[in-house]
Protein backbone atom coordinates (compact mmCIF):
# COMPACT_ATOMS: atom_id res chain seq x y z
CA UNK A 1 0.00 0.00 0.00
CA UNK A 2 2.06 3.35 -1.48
CA UNK A 3 2.58 5.88 1.34
CA UNK A 4 2.79 3.34 4.40
CA UNK A 5 5.00 3.26 7.07
CA UNK A 6 5.37 0.59 9.49
CA UNK A 7 7.68 -0.47 12.40
CA UNK A 8 9.16 -2.78 9.75
CA UNK A 9 10.89 -0.20 7.95
CA UNK A 10 13.71 -1.31 10.28
CA UNK A 11 16.55 0.61 8.59
CA UNK A 12 15.09 3.91 9.32
CA UNK A 13 13.81 3.43 12.78
CA UNK A 14 17.22 2.15 13.72
CA UNK A 15 18.92 5.56 12.31
CA UNK A 16 16.32 7.31 14.20
CA UNK A 17 17.45 5.05 17.31
CA UNK A 18 21.11 5.41 17.05
CA UNK A 19 20.64 9.67 16.41
CA UNK A 20 18.24 9.75 19.37
CA UNK A 21 21.13 7.92 21.90
CA UNK A 22 23.48 10.51 21.07
CA UNK A 23 21.61 12.55 22.80
CA UNK A 24 22.42 15.47 20.80
CA UNK A 25 26.54 15.09 19.77
CA UNK A 26 27.28 14.08 16.52
CA UNK A 27 27.65 9.93 15.11
CA UNK A 28 30.19 9.38 12.45
CA UNK A 29 28.90 7.94 9.34
CA UNK A 30 31.15 5.46 9.91
CA UNK A 31 29.62 4.20 13.35
CA UNK A 32 26.24 4.66 12.08
CA UNK A 33 27.19 2.58 9.05
CA UNK A 34 28.17 -0.13 11.62
CA UNK A 35 24.98 -0.06 13.47
CA UNK A 36 22.97 -0.11 10.38
CA UNK A 37 25.06 -2.65 7.94
CA UNK A 38 25.54 0.29 5.34
CA UNK A 39 28.17 1.96 3.41
CA UNK A 40 28.48 5.84 4.33
CA UNK A 41 27.16 6.74 0.77
CA UNK A 42 23.99 4.68 1.99
CA UNK A 43 24.22 6.44 5.22
CA UNK A 44 24.20 10.04 3.81
CA UNK A 45 20.69 8.73 1.81
CA UNK A 46 19.06 7.74 4.70
CA UNK A 47 19.83 11.00 6.55
CA UNK A 48 18.29 12.23 3.17
CA UNK A 49 15.19 9.91 3.62
CA UNK A 50 14.98 10.88 7.77
CA UNK A 51 15.09 14.93 6.10
CA UNK A 52 11.92 14.26 3.84
CA UNK A 53 9.62 12.90 7.20
CA UNK A 54 10.59 15.79 8.97
CA UNK A 55 13.50 14.90 11.42
CA UNK A 56 15.81 17.86 11.51
CA UNK A 57 19.48 16.23 11.13
CA UNK A 58 22.97 18.42 10.79
CA UNK A 59 25.57 16.40 8.72
CA UNK A 60 28.71 18.09 8.61
CA UNK A 61 31.40 15.64 6.94
CA UNK A 62 34.24 14.77 8.73
CA UNK A 63 31.84 15.13 12.27
CA UNK A 64 28.95 13.34 10.92
CA UNK A 65 25.30 13.64 11.58
CA UNK A 66 23.28 15.04 14.57
CA UNK A 67 19.93 14.67 15.28
CA UNK A 68 18.54 18.37 15.93
CA UNK A 69 14.32 17.76 16.08
CA UNK A 70 12.11 15.41 15.59
CA UNK A 71 8.90 15.82 14.12
CA UNK A 72 5.32 15.44 15.65
CA UNK A 73 4.15 12.80 13.25
CA UNK A 74 2.82 9.46 14.73
CA UNK A 75 5.65 7.49 12.49
CA UNK A 76 5.54 4.13 14.29
CA UNK A 77 8.82 4.22 15.89
CA UNK A 78 8.00 6.99 17.27
CA UNK A 79 4.64 5.84 18.77
CA UNK A 80 6.24 2.69 19.64
CA UNK A 81 8.86 4.39 21.17
CA UNK A 82 7.91 4.49 25.18
CA UNK A 83 4.96 2.88 24.56
CA UNK A 84 3.52 0.77 27.87
CA UNK A 85 1.31 -1.62 26.10
CA UNK A 86 0.62 -4.96 25.80
CA UNK A 87 -1.61 -5.20 22.85
CA UNK A 88 -2.60 -1.83 21.91
CA UNK A 89 -0.56 -0.48 18.94
CA UNK A 90 1.64 -3.58 17.70
CA UNK A 91 2.44 -2.65 15.33
CA UNK A 92 1.77 0.67 14.14
CA UNK A 93 1.00 1.76 10.52
CA UNK A 94 1.40 4.81 9.42
CA UNK A 95 0.15 7.32 6.69
CA UNK A 96 -0.19 11.04 6.02
CA UNK A 97 -3.01 10.72 3.96
CA UNK A 98 -5.73 8.10 3.05
CA UNK A 99 -9.62 7.91 2.65
CA UNK A 100 -10.45 5.96 5.91
CA UNK A 101 -8.32 4.32 8.42
CA UNK A 102 -11.18 2.22 8.90
CA UNK A 103 -10.97 0.80 5.72
CA UNK A 104 -7.27 0.61 5.89
CA UNK A 105 -7.27 -1.37 9.12
CA UNK A 106 -10.33 -3.31 8.19
CA UNK A 107 -8.15 -4.84 5.26
CA UNK A 108 -4.95 -5.62 7.40
CA UNK A 109 -7.14 -7.29 10.24
CA UNK A 110 -8.45 -9.55 7.43
CA UNK A 111 -4.82 -10.49 5.86
CA UNK A 112 -3.62 -11.44 9.07
CA UNK A 113 -2.18 -8.56 11.14
CA UNK A 114 -2.13 -8.74 14.76
CA UNK A 115 -4.79 -8.24 17.16
CA UNK A 116 -4.03 -4.51 18.12
CA UNK A 117 -2.55 -3.00 15.02
CA UNK A 118 -3.11 0.51 14.70
CA UNK A 119 -2.99 2.26 11.20
CA UNK A 120 -2.94 6.24 12.05
CA UNK A 121 -3.29 8.75 9.26
CA UNK A 122 -2.52 12.65 9.45
CA UNK A 123 -5.68 13.10 7.86
CA UNK A 124 -8.61 11.44 5.40
CA UNK A 125 -10.52 12.48 2.27
CA UNK A 126 -13.34 10.28 3.37
CA UNK A 127 -13.62 9.95 7.23
CA UNK A 128 -16.71 8.62 8.26
CA UNK A 129 -18.21 8.28 11.93
CA UNK A 130 -21.34 6.18 13.35
CA UNK A 131 -24.10 5.22 10.99
CA UNK A 132 -21.57 5.87 8.24
CA UNK A 133 -21.86 9.83 8.39
CA UNK A 134 -19.15 11.84 7.23
CA UNK A 135 -16.52 12.98 9.91
CA UNK A 136 -14.72 16.09 9.56
CA UNK A 137 -10.76 14.78 9.75
CA UNK A 138 -8.50 17.68 8.37
CA UNK A 139 -4.10 17.96 9.40
CA UNK A 140 -3.68 18.43 13.05
CA UNK A 141 -6.40 15.92 14.73
CA UNK A 142 -5.71 12.41 15.41
CA UNK A 143 -7.31 9.64 13.25
CA UNK A 144 -6.63 6.41 13.90
CA UNK A 145 -8.58 2.58 13.63
CA UNK A 146 -7.47 -0.44 15.72
CA UNK A 147 -8.15 -4.30 14.56
CA UNK A 148 -9.58 -6.15 17.57
CA UNK A 149 -11.06 -9.40 17.94
CA UNK A 150 -12.38 -9.62 21.14
CA UNK A 151 -13.69 -12.94 22.38
CA UNK A 152 -16.54 -11.90 22.87
CA UNK A 153 -20.46 -11.83 21.83
CA UNK A 154 -22.13 -9.18 19.24
CA UNK A 155 -23.97 -7.99 21.53
CA UNK A 156 -21.31 -6.22 23.76
CA UNK A 157 -20.54 -4.30 20.89
CA UNK A 158 -22.03 -1.14 22.65
CA UNK A 159 -19.56 -1.64 25.57
CA UNK A 160 -16.50 -1.81 23.97
CA UNK A 161 -17.82 1.46 21.71
CA UNK A 162 -18.46 2.91 25.62
CA UNK A 163 -14.97 1.23 26.83
CA UNK A 164 -12.99 3.12 23.81
CA UNK A 165 -14.91 6.29 25.09
CA UNK A 166 -13.28 6.31 28.28
CA UNK A 167 -10.11 5.42 27.35
CA UNK A 168 -10.37 8.49 25.09
CA UNK A 169 -11.61 10.68 28.45
CA UNK A 170 -8.66 9.30 30.17
CA UNK A 171 -6.28 9.73 27.66
CA UNK A 172 -7.24 13.25 27.02
CA UNK A 173 -6.98 14.57 30.95
CA UNK A 174 -3.83 12.24 31.03
CA UNK A 175 -2.26 14.31 27.87
CA UNK A 176 -3.80 17.46 28.75
CA UNK A 177 -5.22 17.66 32.31
CA UNK A 178 -8.71 18.49 31.09
CA UNK A 179 -11.76 16.28 31.88
CA UNK A 180 -13.85 15.84 29.51
CA UNK A 181 -17.35 14.51 29.73
CA UNK A 182 -18.87 10.90 28.33
CA UNK A 183 -21.91 11.51 26.29
CA UNK A 184 -23.84 8.26 25.16
CA UNK A 185 -22.59 5.88 23.30
CA UNK A 186 -20.07 7.20 21.63
CA UNK A 187 -19.07 11.49 22.45
CA UNK A 188 -16.77 12.58 24.61
CA UNK A 189 -17.00 16.61 25.03
CA UNK A 190 -15.49 19.55 26.48
CA UNK A 191 -17.76 22.03 27.64
CA UNK A 192 -20.98 20.62 26.24
CA UNK A 193 -19.05 20.46 22.63
CA UNK A 194 -17.48 17.58 21.16
CA UNK A 195 -14.19 16.79 20.93
CA UNK A 196 -13.75 13.06 20.61
CA UNK A 197 -15.37 10.47 19.07
CA UNK A 198 -15.28 6.85 18.67
CA UNK A 199 -16.89 4.13 16.82
CA UNK A 200 -16.82 0.40 16.04
CA UNK A 201 -17.68 -1.53 12.97
CA UNK A 202 -17.36 -5.26 12.77
CA UNK A 203 -17.50 -8.54 10.78
CA UNK A 204 -19.33 -11.40 12.50
CA UNK A 205 -22.26 -13.65 12.58
CA UNK A 206 -24.73 -13.71 15.65
CA UNK A 207 -23.38 -15.44 18.00
CA UNK A 208 -19.01 -14.62 17.25
CA UNK A 209 -17.01 -11.25 16.56
CA UNK A 210 -14.93 -12.00 13.58
CA UNK A 211 -13.10 -8.91 14.03
CA UNK A 212 -13.78 -5.41 15.06
CA UNK A 213 -12.43 -2.27 13.86
CA UNK A 214 -12.29 0.32 16.71
CA UNK A 215 -12.00 3.95 15.18
CA UNK A 216 -10.83 6.78 16.87
CA UNK A 217 -11.13 10.53 16.14
CA UNK A 218 -9.64 13.57 18.56
CA UNK A 219 -9.42 17.19 17.66
CA UNK A 220 -6.36 17.59 18.93
CA UNK A 221 -5.48 21.22 17.17
CA UNK A 222 -7.87 22.41 14.85
CA UNK A 223 -8.40 25.84 14.91
CA UNK A 224 -11.62 27.21 15.12
CA UNK A 225 -12.04 28.15 11.73
CA UNK A 226 -11.04 25.03 10.37
CA UNK A 227 -14.45 23.75 11.52
CA UNK A 228 -17.05 23.70 8.76
CA UNK A 229 -19.68 26.40 9.75
CA UNK A 230 -22.42 23.79 10.70
CA UNK A 231 -20.23 22.38 13.50
CA UNK A 232 -18.43 25.59 15.02
CA UNK A 233 -20.66 25.43 17.79
CA UNK A 234 -20.93 21.96 18.61
CA UNK A 235 -17.33 20.67 18.25
CA UNK A 236 -14.23 22.25 19.67
CA UNK A 237 -10.76 21.28 19.89
CA UNK A 238 -7.97 20.82 22.74
CA UNK A 239 -6.01 23.18 21.57
CA UNK A 240 -9.02 25.55 22.00
CA UNK A 241 -9.66 24.74 25.03
CA UNK A 242 -6.54 24.94 26.36
CA UNK A 243 -5.52 27.90 24.39
CA UNK A 244 -1.83 25.86 23.15
CA UNK A 245 -1.26 23.08 20.64
CA UNK A 246 -0.45 20.02 22.30
CA UNK A 247 2.10 17.47 20.24
CA UNK A 248 0.07 14.39 18.62
CA UNK A 249 2.17 11.81 19.56
CA UNK A 250 2.65 12.06 23.07
CA UNK A 251 -1.22 12.64 23.50
CA UNK A 252 -1.78 9.58 20.94
CA UNK A 253 0.36 7.16 23.25
CA UNK A 254 -1.46 8.33 26.14
CA UNK A 255 -4.65 7.37 24.63
CA UNK A 256 -3.87 4.32 23.84
CA UNK A 257 -2.55 3.26 26.60
CA UNK A 258 -5.52 4.26 28.40
CA UNK A 259 -7.50 2.02 25.70
CA UNK A 260 -4.68 -1.09 26.25
CA UNK A 261 -6.13 -0.81 29.94
CA UNK A 262 -10.02 -0.60 29.31
CA UNK A 263 -9.76 -3.15 26.23
CA UNK A 264 -8.51 -5.60 28.77
CA UNK A 265 -11.45 -5.11 31.43
CA UNK A 266 -13.86 -5.38 28.73
CA UNK A 267 -12.15 -8.94 27.67
CA UNK A 268 -12.77 -9.76 31.36
CA UNK A 269 -15.66 -8.17 32.50
CA UNK A 270 -17.51 -7.57 29.36
CA UNK A 271 -20.79 -4.68 29.28
CA UNK A 272 -21.36 -5.05 33.06
CA UNK A 273 -17.17 -4.16 34.14
CA UNK A 274 -17.63 -1.11 31.19
CA UNK A 275 -20.77 0.53 32.62
CA UNK A 276 -19.87 0.46 36.56
CA UNK A 277 -16.58 2.10 35.21
CA UNK A 278 -18.71 4.51 32.74
CA UNK A 279 -20.97 5.64 35.64
CA UNK A 280 -18.35 6.32 37.37
CA UNK A 281 -16.93 8.62 35.01
CA UNK A 282 -17.60 12.26 34.31
CA UNK A 283 -20.72 11.48 32.17
CA UNK A 284 -23.98 13.06 31.28
CA UNK A 285 -26.40 11.04 33.43
CA UNK A 286 -28.71 13.77 35.31
CA UNK A 287 -29.25 15.64 32.03
CA UNK A 288 -32.31 16.34 29.97
CA UNK A 289 -32.13 14.92 26.63
CA UNK A 290 -33.74 14.38 23.34
CA UNK A 291 -33.70 10.82 22.15
CA UNK A 292 -33.31 10.42 18.15
CA UNK A 293 -34.00 6.70 17.38
CA UNK A 294 -36.16 7.30 13.47
CA UNK A 295 -39.07 7.40 13.29
CA UNK A 296 -39.47 8.16 16.83
CA UNK A 297 -38.18 11.14 18.52
CA UNK A 298 -38.80 11.85 22.46
CA UNK A 299 -37.70 13.49 25.42
CA UNK A 300 -36.72 12.87 29.51
CA UNK A 301 -33.93 12.44 32.29
CA UNK A 302 -31.04 10.42 31.43
CA UNK A 303 -30.77 8.42 34.88
CA UNK A 304 -28.67 5.18 34.45
CA UNK A 305 -27.19 2.56 32.25
CA UNK A 306 -28.30 -1.09 32.45
CA UNK A 307 -25.95 -3.86 32.68
CA UNK A 308 -25.86 -4.08 29.27
CA UNK A 309 -25.00 -1.04 28.72
CA UNK A 310 -28.26 0.84 27.11
CA UNK A 311 -29.07 4.44 28.38
CA UNK A 312 -32.41 4.45 31.21
CA UNK A 313 -34.27 7.34 30.46
CA UNK A 314 -37.02 8.53 32.25
CA UNK A 315 -40.17 9.97 30.84
CA UNK A 316 -42.31 12.83 32.22
CA UNK A 317 -44.64 9.95 32.88
CA UNK A 318 -42.19 8.87 35.42
CA UNK A 319 -41.63 5.41 32.90
CA UNK A 320 -38.35 4.34 32.01
CA UNK A 321 -37.67 3.44 28.81
CA UNK A 322 -34.56 1.73 27.47
CA UNK A 323 -32.45 3.03 24.80
CA UNK A 324 -29.51 0.51 23.03
CA UNK A 325 -29.33 2.37 19.51
CA UNK A 326 -29.67 5.69 18.42
CA UNK A 327 -29.21 9.70 18.90
CA UNK A 328 -28.98 11.63 22.00
CA UNK A 329 -29.28 15.82 21.91
CA UNK A 330 -28.35 17.13 25.29
CA UNK A 331 -31.32 19.76 25.84
CA UNK A 332 -30.27 23.11 27.77
CA UNK A 333 -30.96 21.95 31.59
CA UNK A 334 -30.17 24.07 35.38
CA UNK A 335 -27.51 21.44 35.31
CA UNK A 336 -24.16 22.46 33.35
CA UNK A 337 -22.24 19.69 32.40
CA UNK A 338 -19.55 19.70 35.02
CA UNK A 339 -17.68 17.15 35.73
CA UNK A 340 -18.90 14.81 38.86
CA UNK A 341 -15.79 13.14 39.92
C1 LIG B 1 -18.40 9.38 15.66
O1 LIG B 1 -18.32 10.24 16.54
O2 LIG B 1 -19.41 9.26 14.96
C2 LIG B 1 -17.23 8.45 15.46
C3 LIG B 1 -16.07 9.16 14.82
C4 LIG B 1 -14.91 8.24 14.49
C5 LIG B 1 -13.94 8.90 13.51
C6 LIG B 1 -12.70 8.10 13.34
S1 LIG B 1 -11.38 9.04 12.62
C7 LIG B 1 -10.45 7.58 12.41
C8 LIG B 1 -11.40 6.50 11.96
N1 LIG B 1 -11.53 6.57 10.51
C9 LIG B 1 -12.76 6.95 10.15
O3 LIG B 1 -13.13 7.11 8.96
N2 LIG B 1 -13.52 7.14 11.20
C10 LIG B 1 -12.81 6.87 12.44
Amino acid sequence: MPGLASAGDDTTALAVRALKAARGQFVSGEELGRALGLSRNAIWKQMETLRQLGYQVQSIRGLGHRLVDVPDVPLPWEVMDGLATRRIGRPVWYMDTTTSTQDVARHWGQVGAAEGALVVATEQTSGRGRMRRPYFTPRGGLWFSLVLRPARPPLDILALSLAASLAVQEGIRAASGLTAVLKWPNDVLLGERKVAGVMVEFDGDQDRLHQAVLGVGINVNLDADAFPAELRDRATSLKLELGRPLPLVPTLRCVLEALDRHYERFLEGGSEAVCLAWRLAPNMLGREVRVISPPDTWEGTAVELDRDCALLVRLASGDLRRVAAGDIELLPGVERLAPRA
